[in-house]
């Protein structure tokens, strides 16, 4: 059995694919779930309006998202209508905007070890295994050995690698890369996990069980997820609200609940009924023809 611990110290055992599967359709079991305390942070994102210099036109205008701690939104939107720019903001690593940005009722006045980025590539260093690679932040941080052996051991057992443990990343699928990436992240015991269309380079089968992974080990841990993509799939799997943003200056124009079971999978019409609604509300907002995609 693996010891994971959560952000406040306590522990959190890891067994049993069967079992978990039922849940979350990853390793852990009913109880190990229930066990799972609220790790995340509270958002609020209050009439934020940017723009990159004085010169260039607004990036977006008035706006606002809120989030309960341990919750998952995805923001679904054009090119362009400055979903990138809005996760920068809620990171911490970008400024320049007037209304409110703030995390846990403190204003974000820059990036926190806490809140980690995860983007399209996955940024491994390739001379190095998948362990030190997931080690990279606990040296950083002084851990000592031992015990960051022991944390990098639990958590590539999260992402499912245990197997690759000793490989060089150069030598692993793109989707075997992101999981190593994702575990680096979770390495950190994240409060935030921001997401720019992490995915989008992966062919459809991995990106399928990364996007319902990743969801479960967030319900798991606790932690929120901001998430950016393009994919309305993507976006019914791993929300537990959808926003949509639209135009230029981009605006917020819905924030719709995704209120399904987990494990979620794509096939269960419950699942399709909400895809067509998301798909619905997504082409009225951004005025695209019915029937395409986005
Ligand atoms: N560093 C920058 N300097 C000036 N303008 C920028 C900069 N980065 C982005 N922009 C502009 O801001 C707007 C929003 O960009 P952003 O990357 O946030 O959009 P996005 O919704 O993430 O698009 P995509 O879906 O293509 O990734 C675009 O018009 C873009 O050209
Ligand atoms: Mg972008």
């Amino acid at each position: 059995m693996a010891i994971f611990h959560n952000i406040k110290g306590s522990l959190i055992s890891l067994t049993s694919a069967e079992q978990g599967a039922k849940h979350f359709g990853t390793a852990f079991t009913d109880k190990e779930t229930n066990m799972a305390e609220r790790n995340g942070v509270h958002i609020n994102v209050r009439d934020l309006t940017h723009r990159y210099n004085p010169k260039s036109p607004l990036t977006f205008d008035k706006v606002n998202v809120e989030a309960e701690p341990g919750e998952s939104i995805v923001i679904i939107g054009r090119s362009g209508c400055g979903k990138s720019t809005l996760l920068h903001i809620i990171a911490g690593l970008l400024g320049g905007y007037t209304g409110t940005n703030q995390i846990n009722n403190k204003d974000v006045r820059a990036a926190s070890s806490k809140w980690i980025m995860m983007f399209q590539a996955p940024h491994l260093f390739p001379w190095m295994t998948v362990e030190q690679n997931v080690g990279t932040g606990l040296r950083f941080a002084g851990w000592p050995k031992e015990k960051i052996r022991e944390r990098v051991s639990e958590t590539i057992k999260l992402v499912h690698m245990e197997e690759f443990a000793h490989k060089n990343t150069q030598d692993l699928s793109g989707g075997q890369q992101q999981r190593v990436a994702l575990a680096r992240s979770l390495v950190m015991e994240p409060e935030m996990l921001l997401l720019d269309e992490p995915f989008s380079a992966l062919d459809a089968f991995t990106r399928a069980s990364l996007q319902k992974d990743v969801r479960a080990i967030s319900k798991h841990l606790g932690f929120n997820i901001v998430m950016v993509t393009h994919d309305i799939d993507e976006a019914v799997i791993m929300a537990d609200r959808a926003l949509i943003m639209a135009g230029s200056p981009g605006k917020m124009m819905h924030d719709l609940r995704v209120d399904l079971p987990d494990p979620r999978d794509r096939n269960d019409p419950e699942v399709q009924k909400m895809r067509a609604h998301v798909m619905q509300v997504f082409q009225e907002a951004a005025g695209s023809p019915k029937g395409s995609e986005t």
